[in-house]
């Protein structure tokens, strides 16, 4: 479903080249929970959002469901995303004067709101768990609940690849529990090909496919990184 071939990104910072992305060859089949970890400024989001469109690569290549990213224009790119890619972010990023309902059917408003999508984000905002909050601002729902919401909007579109940087970074342990409960749930009865960048090694199941980044990266064994941190799947 994605593979990524020799991905590099240099960002220029001042007259400083930081160099995110150092040649990264990767493969995630359809309908895998793929595990994207490593320490801090490894260049775990910035694979992310090449992989879904939102910055273009310095060199190399991304494709996705047959078709190549980095060979898009900038409009067939934001369609692609559109029509393909649901994204979830660490900082939920909901409009506040929008009820929950009006934030998933955010990705819809340049194109027209119909009555069918207003039932599929209501059906949506059910599956999640939100059936009693639809009415509300995000100011009236806690965290694990934008969270839903925003995930809520990420499937909409009904992508056929869910990216998430960080979802539970700004939940306490049980929220965090929960919205990976939510992810998985949605992955195996969609289907999806689903991406998380996280810290938190607890949510890896044993058949999930887990890659490892350090320093741009793909870290393998030979690194040590996997010696040292084992995955532990814990079912509780
Ligand atoms: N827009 C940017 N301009 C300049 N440098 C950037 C930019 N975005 C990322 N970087 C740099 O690229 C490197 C990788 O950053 P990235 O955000 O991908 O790391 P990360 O693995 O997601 O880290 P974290 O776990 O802290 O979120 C870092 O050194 C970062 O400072
Ligand atoms: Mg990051």
């Amino acid at each position: 479903m994605i593979a990524v071939s020799n991905l590099r990104k240099t960002f220029l910072s001042g007259d400083e080249q930081v160099q995110a992305l150092r040649g990264v060859d990767l493969e995630i089949e359809k309908g895998e929970c793929t595990f994207i970890v490593g320490p801090s400024g490894s260049g775990k989001s910035t694979l992310l959002y090449l992989m879904a469109a939102l910055d273009r690569p310095t060199s190399g290549s991304i494709s996705i469901d047959g078709c190549e990213l980095t060979e898009m224009k900038e409009v067939e790119q934001d369609a692609f995303r559109r029509a393909k890619i649901g994204f979830v972010f660490q900082q939920f990023n909901l409009i506040p004067n929008l009820d929950a309902v009006g934030n998933v059917l955010l990705p819809f408003i340049p194109t027209g709101i119909d009555e069918v999508l207003v039932a599929r984000a209501k059906f949506l905002l059910q599956q999640v768990g939100l059936g009693h909050r639809m009415g509300h601002r995000p100011s009236r729902l806690s965290g694990g609940q934008q969270q839903r919401v925003a995930i809520a909007r990420a499937l909409v579109k009904e992508p056929v690849v869910l990216l998430a940087d960080e979802p539970t970074g700004n939940l306490d342990r049980n929220g965090g529990d929960e919205i990976f409960e939510i992810l998985r749930e949605q992955q195996r009865s969609r289907g999806l090909t689903l991406v998380v960048v996280t810290h938190d090694r607890r949510f890896i199941q044993d058949r999930d496919h887990v890659i490892e980044i350090q320093d741009g990266k793909i870290a393998t064994s030979e690194d040590g990184l996997f010696d040292r941190e084992p995955i532990v799947y814990n079912p509780a």
